[in-house]
């Protein structure tokens, strides 16, 4: 029998230490950058408070259109988004991102499924990231946006998503990265199980409670002045 704190964090994504290094991340690296007229899409919205404190401490007044698939999400992010009269900077739209015809953007932003684990029968199914907790993230890069920020974590192959971005044109940017506590999602047993099997064949890179999370700023290699993939690869190695 679950009780309902159990019930919400299975129904609603919810870890306030990584939602809010995310609006961190996309206050920092994209919205003081912007100079209004950018327009900014983003998979899974969750319950929208990343961007809507990005938003209402940023200088940003445009538009981002969110897609989350989970309805109660959706509708707790729809009521938030009236509670604080962002009805036109932030748009959610209750549907898978892949399926869906997508307005043009010139920065796609996520914080996207990344949890490593060899099916999705976990906690949120709609968390999981494939095997090694990229998939969905390389699905993002394919689609030729020119800036993509994602978060990426140190136990979900992270070299592996680096080398995917160069072979897409795409060179790190920026980013910035924190340390976090394993959570609730990502303390799962089926899920520990998968990151320690990574962790054997160095592609996940953590402490036993400890792992870093990277707001990556990916730019397309003709607009991007300098990579620093490099030393991304060497910050996200160092709980080796
Ligand atoms: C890690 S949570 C992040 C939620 C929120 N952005 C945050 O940081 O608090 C990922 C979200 O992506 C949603 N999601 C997963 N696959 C999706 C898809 N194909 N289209 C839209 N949303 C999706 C999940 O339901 C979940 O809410």
């Amino acid at each position: 029998m679950l009780t309902s704190a159990q019930k919400q964090l299975k129904d609603i994504f919810f870890c306030p230490e990584e939602s809010n290094f995310y609006a961190y991340c996309l206050e920092t690296l994209v919205l003081n950058h912007c100079m209004g007229s950018e327009s900014i899409i983003e998979l899974g919205s969750g319950d929208g408070s990343p961007v809507i404190k990005s938003l209402l401490r940023s200088r940003s007044n445009g538009v981002i259109h969110g897609f989350e698939l989970n309805k109660l999400a959706c509708e707790a992010a729809n009521s938030k988004i009236r509670e604080y009269g962002l009805s036109e900077n932030y748009i959610i739209h209750n549907r898978s991102f892949f399926d869906s015809v997508r307005p043009q953007a010139t920065y796609l932003v996520s914080n996207p499924p990344y949890l490593p684990a060899l099916d999705n029968k976990i906690y949120q199914p709609l968390l999981h990231g494939g095997i090694d907790g990229i998939t969905v993230t390389k699905k993002l890069l394919t689609l030729d946006y020119e800036n993509v920020l994602v978060m990426v974590s140190s136990y979900s192959n992270p070299e592996g998503l680096i080398d995917y971005a160069i072979t897409k044109s795409y060179y790190t940017s920026n980013f910035i990265v924190s340390p976090l506590t394993f959570g609730y999602y990502s303390s799962e047993p089926k899920v520990k199980d998968r990151i320690w099997e990574l962790q054997k064949n160095n592609m996940a890179f953590c402490s036993n409670n400890i792992y870093l999370l990277a707001g990556v700023l990916f730019t397309k290699r003709h607009k991007a002045k300098t990579d620093i993939s490099t030393e991304l690869v060497q910050v996200m190695r160092s709980l080796a």
